[in-house]
């Protein structure tokens, strides 16, 4: 499905899926604001694009998980609206929740989280007084299971959904299309083929992108995931839990 999305601000732009969100948005004529850390690659890519799209491709350079630099970013949705933001900026540190640091479970929810309802909450007001806008946030499968392993990872993508889902409903009447992408495993490398367990980045990019367009709430990318989604549902709590924790035990062995 074609969007008719004419400007776009990317978080998480300089690699991976928040790379393909950039090119396959250019390839379709949006100017792009483009946010991550790495201004280097931010740059390069800006660069490919614009010569290769003839967009307008602007690169902010901010960690999102520092206030000031994320209030830059939050000021430029006030002042300068898009008409699509695509919160898609995320980490997950894995590991037995007692055994990392407290900050980086406090890193993760500033960032999946916290940057995520603060980005929103700046560039939502706009959208609806304009009565036009789409806001496309990436959640994950994990965030509708148990997670042993990124317990916190796990609990940020949840909060996600279920943030996307609530605002989905809020704004929906008032033109503003609000989305979350729920991807399972996803390779975020070039050229790797999609198999049962994996994605490839640009399908689930494609995936979120025509979802937003078409202002559904919920985007599961990829037959495998689809199918596996339902039966989330079905399977009794107490033994899904025992089968993720089975799985995290033995990848946990394996390291
Ligand atoms: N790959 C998967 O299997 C999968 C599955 C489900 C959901 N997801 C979600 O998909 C999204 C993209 O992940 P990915 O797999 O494409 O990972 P990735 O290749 O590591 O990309 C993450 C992006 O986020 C940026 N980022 C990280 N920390 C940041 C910070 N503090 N401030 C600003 N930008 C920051 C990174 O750029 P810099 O390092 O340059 O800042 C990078 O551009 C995440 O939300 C992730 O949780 C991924």
């Amino acid at each position: 499905m074609r969007h008719a999305y004419r400007t776009a601000l990317v978080t998480g732009a300089s690699s991976g899926i928040g790379e393909s969100f950039a090119r396959l948005l250019a390839g379709r004529g949006a100017d792009l604001v483009i946010v991550a850390r790495r201004a280097e690659l931010l740059d390069g890519l800006a660069r490919e694009l614009v010569e290769r799209y003839r967009v307008a491709v602007e690169v902010v350079a901010a960690d999102l998980t520092d206030p000031a630099q994320r209030a830059e970013v939050e000021g430029r949705l006030r002042t300068d609206p898009v008409e699509l933001l695509v919160n898609n900026a995320g980490y997950g540190a894995f590991g037995a929740f007692a055994e990392l640091p407290l900050d980086d479970h406090l890193a993760q929810i500033e960032l999946n989280v916290t940057a995520l309802v603060r980005l929103t909450h700046a560039a939502v007001p706009g959208m609806v007084a304009r009565g036009r806008g789409g806001v496309l946030n990436v959640a994950s499968m994990s965030g509708f299971a148990p997670s042993p392993g990124s317990a916190t990872y796990g609990a940020s993508k949840a909060y996600v959904a279920s943030f996307s889902e609530s605002l989905h409903a809020e704004v929906a009447g008032k033109g503003v299309h609000v989305t979350a992408l729920c991807p399972g495993f996803t390779r975020t490398e070039d050229d790797v083929p999609a198999n049962l367990l994996w994605l490839r980045r640009d399908d689930v990019a494609r995936a979120g992108l025509d979802a937003v367009a078409a202002g559904r709430a919920l985007c599961v990318p990829g037959m495998q995931y689809k199918a596996a989604f339902p039966a989330l549902k079905l399977v009794p709590r107490p033994l899904l839990r025992a089968a993720v924790n089975r799985m995290w035990q033995q990848a946990a062995e394996t390291r």
